[in-house]
């Protein structure tokens, strides 16, 4: 996006690493570095799509965004309207405040709803919560937001059990909108839905971001639905984000050799030529045995001597330029 437009949400290098314990004495033999110096900006209004395949890191930059864990590192600074805040140290009410603003929704809402609790009832309590005192205002923020998500105001006495997953998460989404939250983290929501019921919720999104011009962070290893929703793509890789650009840019425009590899292996993004499809070789490095230098060196089909000793960062792509950053030592001379 337009680099002098100020983000709603800034993340600068954020790290986070997992220790691994082991023998008898339960001593720490290493750390998972499940994010390691992770560079990103939202923008308000924009949907940004986090792919990657599993294990990469997607949920816990999520997590740490949504503060619901804390960073080994770096930096987390939101704009509540006026500038950039470190958020990483909020307390108390400041802190309800940012959650207010910022929440997550995830891959199964089930486990998120009490399952003796009246649907209605749970997302009374969310507001209450967050300091809606006004039992009138409560009520008309619920029937707003189920209205949002097509969930007719009776459904509100039902239990969790008695919905289908869609509806489910069409619920997930109501209780995170009554909040009236600035940004909406969204983890792999519509993953575990048939695929007409994916196609429904992805397209309730767009239109909730349309008319309340809400950012979303839509974590996804679906490359296809991340270009659909996604104003951008960010391309994650072993704990790093490698790649960020317009959606509709891709596949053309990728220029990291993961995110190409990864675009090549879906069908609807290689329409041309077999042949070009890229195999990567070998598996993915083990987040607790990194690579030294650039994470995707041990696979990278392109691979030069800088990759495997010194570790390239994210920078505005030196063939596109604007709204393109790519992490590779391709990209020349970039800044
Ligand atoms: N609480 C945890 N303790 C230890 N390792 C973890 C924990 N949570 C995640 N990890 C590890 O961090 C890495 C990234 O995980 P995750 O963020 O869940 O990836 P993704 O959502 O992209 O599949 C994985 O290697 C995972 O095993
Ligand atoms: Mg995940």
């Amino acid at each position: 996006m337009n680099s002098t437009r100020t983000p709603l949400y800034k993340v600068g290098q954020i790290k986070k690493h997992f220790p691994v314990l082991g023998g008898i004495l339960r001593r720490t033999k290493g750390y998972v570095k499940a994010l390691d110096g992770v560079d990103l900006e939202i923008f308000r209004g924009e949907t940004i799509a986090v792919i990657g395949e599993s294990g990469c890191g997607k949920t816990t930059l999520g997590r740490m965004l949504a503060l619901l864990d804390k960073p080994t590192g770096g930096e987390l600074s939101f704009d509540f309207g006026q500038g950039l805040q470190d958020v990483t140290t909020l307390r108390g009410a400041d802190q309800m405040r940012f959650r207010k603003k910022v929440q997550m929704i995830f891959q199964d809402p089930y486990t998120s709803f009490n399952p003796r609790q009246r649907v209605g009832a749970a997302m009374d309590e969310v507001l209450r919560v967050h300091g809606v005192k006004d039992e009138a205002e409560r009520t008309v923020r619920i029937m707003e937001a189920c209205e949002m998500v097509n969930i007719r105001p009776e459904y509100l006495q039902r239990y969790p059990h008695e919905f289908s997953g869609g509806q489910r998460q069409r619920l997930a989404i109501a209780r995170c909108l009554a909040t009236k939250p600035e940004l909406i983290i969204a983890d792999e929501i519509v993953s575990a839905l048939d695929v007409s019921i994916q196609a429904q919720i992805v397209n309730l999104l767009l239109k909730i971001q349309r008319e309340t011009g809400l950012s979303f962070i839509f974590v996804t290893h679906d490359v296809a639905v991340a270009r659909y929703v996604g104003h951008r793509v960010a391309v994650m890789y072993l704990g790093n984000v490698v790649e960020i650009l317009p959606a509709d840019s891709l596949p053309e425009a990728a220029e990291h050799p993961y995110t190409i590899a990864l675009l090549s292996a879906v069908p609807s993004m290689n329409p041309t030529a077999k042949e070009q499809r890229v195999v990567l070789q070998g598996e993915v490095p083990s987040p607790i045995d990194m690579p030294s230098g650039c994470a995707f060196s041990t696979r990278c089909p392109a691979v030069m001597d800088i990759c495997r000793t010194e570790r390239p960062v994210l920078k505005i792509s030196n063939i596109s330029k604007g709204d393109h950053q790519v992490a590779c030592h391709l990209n020349k001379g970039a800044k």
